[in-house]
């Protein structure tokens, strides 16, 4: 449906075919060391010795004046709020970026799962190009062209890979399995839509309270205003986001959160009971943990959590922040499961626009039908800017030929990763986590990961912590099997360096 897009009105308008994306990831395969590239039709045997050693020394900022100069200025004036490594990156393309200094790595770490296409597209940066000099912000106070294009592709796409109570396949929203229809709102970035989604389940909570009691819906004595979440959840660093994120070191140092939050174990079953009630306004769940440690929701509890929801009348929601917008493999990691496994609002952010910064809050209509006019609002949310990037992007994304290609890449990297916890059973537990590019590697050692990251980072490639146990691999979507093979080699280089 969406193979071709042609972004309407532009003078120079943008062709997105199959045929583009495919040059587009021979052109980006090319820029990868090919030597590197392994022979799959030998089955490994044992890890790869080729990156035991470090190809760059990260120890000190290097010489260069490029490179002191900016941290240094970084470190006067930035608040110091991350630590890191001591270069600089000056640019980038398709899965790979180079520092100030002429040093190139291989990003898989894609902006913490955020450049789907990878570095300096081009179909992105003419998008970015072509809008910033047409008309890149109105304010709410207007319609502009791009967000209701975007709002009506995020729904259509639901429909047919399922989603929000929409069973995967389904071709048409009049069919047996839409029985409604869904809205967004555009928010900024993801702790925003999060935001967003907790005040509306709040307002959406009141309503039926009232609708019960005959009271009205802003008495301040309505108990139905409590939140669920899940332990090593990560919601965002807002105070209402913080307050469901329920990891000790972002929460302590910024108590009081938001009162009445409770706190269960994701895919403990015993606990559905007691953790969701009837002053319950809203669950918050990802359906694949990202920052928390790539863990998954099984599709059993998620059914269970959604049958709790409808016994207490609490709005159901998915941060998909992280985990959607096909970096599964589908539109949204819960689109194969059956409906009754569906949320009632899923969040997303991170790739909607492969880096532009974009948030977005998608909602059934009976949960919709809440909000009016003057409920809630953002000054830059739903911008033509980011909405037409967003539109070029999630067609891209949505091409069958490119979901295609995520998920043959995707299982390739799988049947890599699979080999490490035979290969280094004392160091690592036995399941990879997570699935299609959102992967896990649980370590038995927690002082692991981050060595395993800072090693891997001397050797070239970018990769993740997740919790405190996991290394994560989160690629860009359209990184080639040759790539895959680079950030292997160096993973298993790194486990056996650091195996000794
Ligand atoms: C699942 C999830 N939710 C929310 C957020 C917060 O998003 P943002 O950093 O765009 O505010 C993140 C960020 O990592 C996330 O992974």
């Amino acid at each position: 449906m969406h193979s071709t897009v042609r972004l309407a009105r532009l003078s120079s308008p943008v062709p997105v075919s199959r045929l583009q994306i495919l040059a587009q990831s021979v052109a980006l395969s090319s820029t990868a060391p090919r030597r590197h590239a392994s022979n799959v039709s030998e089955p490994r045997t044992s890890p790869s010795t080729r990156y035991l050693k470090p190809t760059y020394d990260l120890s000190a900022p290097s010489q260069s004046s490029a490179t002191t100069s900016t941290i240094a200025l970084g470190e006067e004036y930035i608040l110091p709020v991350y630590a890191r490594p001591p270069f600089v990156l000056s640019h980038g393309s398709g899965s790979w970026v180079w520092d100030v200094d002429g040093r190139k790595f291989l990003d898989f770490s894609a902006g913490i799962a955020v450049n789907a296409l990878g570095h300096a597209d081009a179909g992105v940066s003419q998008v970015l190009q072509h809008q910033s000099s047409t008309l890149l912000h109105t304010s709410n106070v207007y319609y502009n062209q791009w967000a209701p294009k975007l709002a009506e592709l995020l729904v259509t796409l639901t429909e047919t890979d399922g989603g929000l109570g929409y069973a995967a396949g389904s071709t048409s929203p009049s069919s047996s399995n839409a029985k409604h229809g869904a809205k967004v709102f555009f928010s900024n970035s993801g702790t925003e839509a999060n935001e967003g989604a907790l005040k509306i389940a709040r307002k959406v909570g009141k309503d039926r309270w009232a609708a019960t009691t005959g009271e009205k819906a802003d008495d301040p004595s309505c108990p139905k205003t409590r939140i669920v979440c899940f332990e090593n959840s990560f919601h965002g660093r807002s105070m209402g986001a913080l307050s469901v994120t329920s990891t000790e070191k972002y929460q302590a140092p910024f108590r009081p959160l938001i009162p009445g939050v409770s706190v269960g174990k994701l895919n403990d079953m015993e606990c559905l009971d007691s953790l969701v009630g009837d002053d319950t306004c809203a669950v918050i769940v990802e359906p694949i943990q990202g920052e928390g440690g790539a863990t998954a929701a099984t599709e059993e509890w998620l059914r269970a959590l959604r049958k709790r929801c409808d016994q207490t009348g609490s709005v159901l929601i998915y941060d998909e922040i992280q985990c959607g917008l096909y970096r599964t493999g589908t539109l949204w990691a819960h689109s194969a499961l059956p409906v009754d496994c569906h949320p009632d609002i899923i969040t997303m952010a991170k790739p909607l626009a492969n880096g532009y910064p974009i948030g977005a809050v998608l909602l059934r209509d009976i949960i919709a039908s809440t909000m009016t006019a003057g409920t809630h609002g953002t000054t830059f949310g739903g911008s033509p800017m980011a909405c037409a990037v967003g539109h070029h992007v999630l067609s891209r994304l949505s091409d069958r030929a490119f979901v295609a290609h995520i998920e043959k890449i995707s299982a390739y990297m799988s049947s890599r990763l699979e080999l490490l916890p035979k290969w280094f059973p004392t160091m690592l537990q036995p399941h990879v986590r997570g699935r299609g590019f959102i992967r896990g590697l649980g370590f038995n050692d927690v002082s692991h990961p981050g060595k395993v990251v800072q090693l891997a980072r001397e050797r070239g490639v970018f990769l993740l912590t997740a919790g405190k146990d996991a290394v994560r691999l989160v690629p860009s979507l359209n990184v080639e099997k040759e790539e895959v093979d680079v950030a292997l080699d160096v993973l298993e280089g790194c486990l056996s360096s650091l195996r000794g």
